[in-house]
């Protein structure tokens, strides 16, 4: 069993940053920024908490979904940028929107949230008495984690969040979900604001591959990142179509996560299929975490390019680190 789409809706922030707009913390220029990542503009939340973000979106989609929220059986948020430690964004948003007969979690799995959340709702709704409906959420503020000293990593992301509604459905849905927590230390942001409440050395036996880290800070080692990056998308696409038959010629749209233009490339490259099939909003939105892929797919469904029947690949990595992908009829 798999499960359908049923609506989507997104928000973004309305303040923008363009890449001239970051030679005022760092230096750097619109030229490299454009050719090393694709990224022209990204919305940055000035006023707005990451829980609103999710509220406005999941409203929008519940709309568009036509239902009665009081039907909705679970609320996931798959935000890596939550405002509180506790309580949950997923609980914050399930009171905001009516969904008064829902259970809510949050669910972290950085920049492959969704895909995770995807598939954990497909679980859902699948089971013995499943629930009829899963509202998933991607809400991200990664500016209140950025680094704003660092150029390597500051000028990549955004904020921005996109929801889902999604119910039982017979239709296609193959997937695959992955972790290398050996590569934790390679992107990462401590929980807490003071880092001397917290022990930096790992305990006798446990190795800890995280370099120093400034307090609430987002750390990333770049060329790294990049390159375990080319690997997970194509590998993700392949692990979920392992066993179903479905071939890359099947797959009508490619919905990567949006970090980087020469990332999704190399994929496209090694996967051996036309940058005309990969959806592509980072120039516009930069990295919003687990929000890129559910955006793009808001965005290419609000504009007509995908279409009900359509096959998609979706496929994502992030902090973990995490990879995975998900294969479906929208
Ligand atoms: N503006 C101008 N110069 C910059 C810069 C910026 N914003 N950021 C880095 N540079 C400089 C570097 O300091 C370096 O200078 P040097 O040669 O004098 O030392 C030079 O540009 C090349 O840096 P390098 O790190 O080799 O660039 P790159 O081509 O690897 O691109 C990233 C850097 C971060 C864009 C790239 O590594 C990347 O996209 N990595 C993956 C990040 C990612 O996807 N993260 C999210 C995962 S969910």
């Amino acid at each position: 069993m798999g499960v359908n789409i049923l609506g989507m809706g997104a928000y973004v922030p309305e303040q923008k940053l363009t890449n001239d707009d970051f030679t005022r913390f760092v230096e750097t220029n619109d030229e490299w920024i454009r050719t090393r990542t694709g990224i022209v503009e990204r919305r940055m939340a000035g006023w707005e908490p990451t829980w609103y973000m999710g509220v406005k979106a999941s409203m929008k989609a519940i709309e568009r979904s036509g239902i009665d929220p009081a039907e909705i059986g679970l609320v996931i948020s798959c935000s890596a940028t939550a405002d509180f430690h506790t309580p949950s964004m997923a609980s914050i948003i399930q009171d905001a929107v009516g969904a008064v007969n829902a259970g809510a979690f949050d669910l972290n799995a950085a920049c492959t949230g969704f895909v995770y959340a995807l598939d954990t709702a497909r679980r859902f709704v699948d089971s013995d008495g499943g629930m009829k409906y899963v509202l998933i959420v991607a809400n991200e503020a990664l500016s209140k984690f950025l680094d704003f000293e660092d150029r390597g990593s500051c000028i990549l992301f955004g904020d921005g969040a996109a929801a889902a509604v999604v119910e039982r459905s017979s239709k296609l849905f193959a997937s695959a979900l992955r972790s290398d927590g050996s590569g934790a230390g390679l992107l990462c942001a401590r929980a807490l604001n003071t880092a001397s409440e917290i022990k930096t050395e790992a305990p006798e036996g446990f190795s800890d591959s995280f370099p120093e880290l400034k307090p609430h800070k987002l750390f990333q080692n770049g060329k790294e990142v990049y390159k375990f990056a080319t690997q997970a998308l194509p590998k993700s696409f392949e692990l979920a179509a392992a066993n179903t038959g479905i071939t890359k010629d099947d797959i009508d749209w490619f919905i990567p996560h949006q970090a980087n233009i020469r990332i999704i490339e190399t994929a496209a490259k090694k996967l051996g299929v036309s940058m005309d099939k990969f959806i592509v909003t980072l120039d516009h939105f930069g990295n919003t975490s687990s929000a890129s892929i559910p955006l793009a797919l808001n965005e290419a469904i609000e504009k007509g390019i995908i279409k009900r029947g359509q096959k998609l690949a979706l496929i994502g990595f992030g902090a973990g680190l995490t990879y995975g992908g998900i294969i479906l009829e929208y």
